[in-house]
């Protein structure tokens, strides 16, 4: 006997219900623990600025030393005036993270900042974790499964020149190592057993641990299966699933795995206020779990 179903019929059925909840606003937007609020400007980050002039022979190299990289994900990076990991200056996303995580890292570390370290669990290209070195933390790690990656991250942190960021290829759960501050950011919902992330999130870290992911909306505790199979260059790999949580799901882990506090990363007032389609709609967030 074969099966008619497949799990994008799930998918496209469960899409359907979200839309139309939206629409009818049906979905409640809540907020069950303390906000933490940081400053997020529009504009680029200083790391970013740092570098903005440079002679037209490096801007030719640092050119096509991006290009052969592509691609970035969507990520853009400013390294260097005209100089873009992406096309044109998406303030929304890299700028927008880079300034809530860096600055809620910050403000939380307080003077200690300058003694500590910093694990960056799913690197990618790298940025976070180098604004934070240069932000003022002690070193910074970051890890990513993929070595294109991290030639991403060796490029970044090589035009910046940011001596006390380092960069290794690495599967996060082989981290057998503990970091005041681990970020564990964009990586919950590309993973098919959130438990075990979020437990070596918690025993990696002294102080605390920043988990930035996509969450559902819907009022109860859980994780919703969908596919990646478009969507390699991010996913963990394994499967071609990977299981999105609820933010119920992501409180209640968090609390599961052994963090005793819980905040919530949100921008501090601003005029104009820094805006991000996914985390306006609460439909990403940016948790802090103290040990
Ligand atoms: C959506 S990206 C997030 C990148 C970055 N942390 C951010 O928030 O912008 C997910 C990243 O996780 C990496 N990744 C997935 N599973 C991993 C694992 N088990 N160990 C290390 N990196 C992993 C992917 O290679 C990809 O770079």
């Amino acid at each position: 006997m074969t099966s008619r179903f497949e799990l994008e019929d799930s998918h496209k059925r469960y899409d359907e219900w979200l839309h139309s909840q939206r629409k009818n606003e049906l979905l409640p937007k809540e907020r069950l623990i303390p906000l933490l609020e940081v400053p997020v400007p529009n504009e680029p980050p200083a790391l970013m600025q740092s570098k903005m002039h440079i002679n037209e022979d490096q801007k030719k190299d640092l050119l096509a030393r991006v290009q052969a990289l592509i691609p970035w994900g969507g990520y853009v990076i400013q390294l260097a005036d005209g100089v873009l990991t992406g096309s044109g200056l998406n303030s929304e996303h890299t700028i927008y993270r880079a300034h809530l995580i860096c600055n809620a890292v910050k403000q939380l570390a307080g003077k200690s900042f300058a003694d500590y370290s910093v694990l960056d669990m799913a690197c990618n290209h790298g940025y976070i974790g180098l604004q934070c070195a240069f932000d003022g933390a002690k070193e910074t790690l970051g890890c990513d499964l993929r070595k294109a990656n991290i030639k991403k991250a060796q490029l970044l942190k090589e035009h910046f020149e940011i001596e006390n960021a380092s960069f290794k290829c690495e599967d996060v759960y082989q981290l057998d190592t503990q970091f005041d501050v681990v970020l564990n950011l964009g990586l919950l919902y590309h993973v098919t057993d959130p438990y075990l992330l979020i437990a070596k999130t918690y025993d990696t870290c002294r102080q605390f641990a920043v988990v930035d992911t996509i969450t559902h909306l819907a009022p109860v505790s859980a994780f919703i299966q969908r596919t990646n199979k478009n969507n390699q260059h991010h996913a963990e790999g394994r499967y071609n699933v990977e299981y999105q949580p609820t933010y119920h799901a992501l409180l209640d882990l968090m609390h599961a795995v052994g963090f005793k506090d819980l905040v919530e990363v949100v921008p501090a007032p601003s005029t104009p206020a820094a805006t991000h389609p996914l985390y306006d709609a609460y439909q990403r967030r940016c948790i802090i779990g103290f040990k």
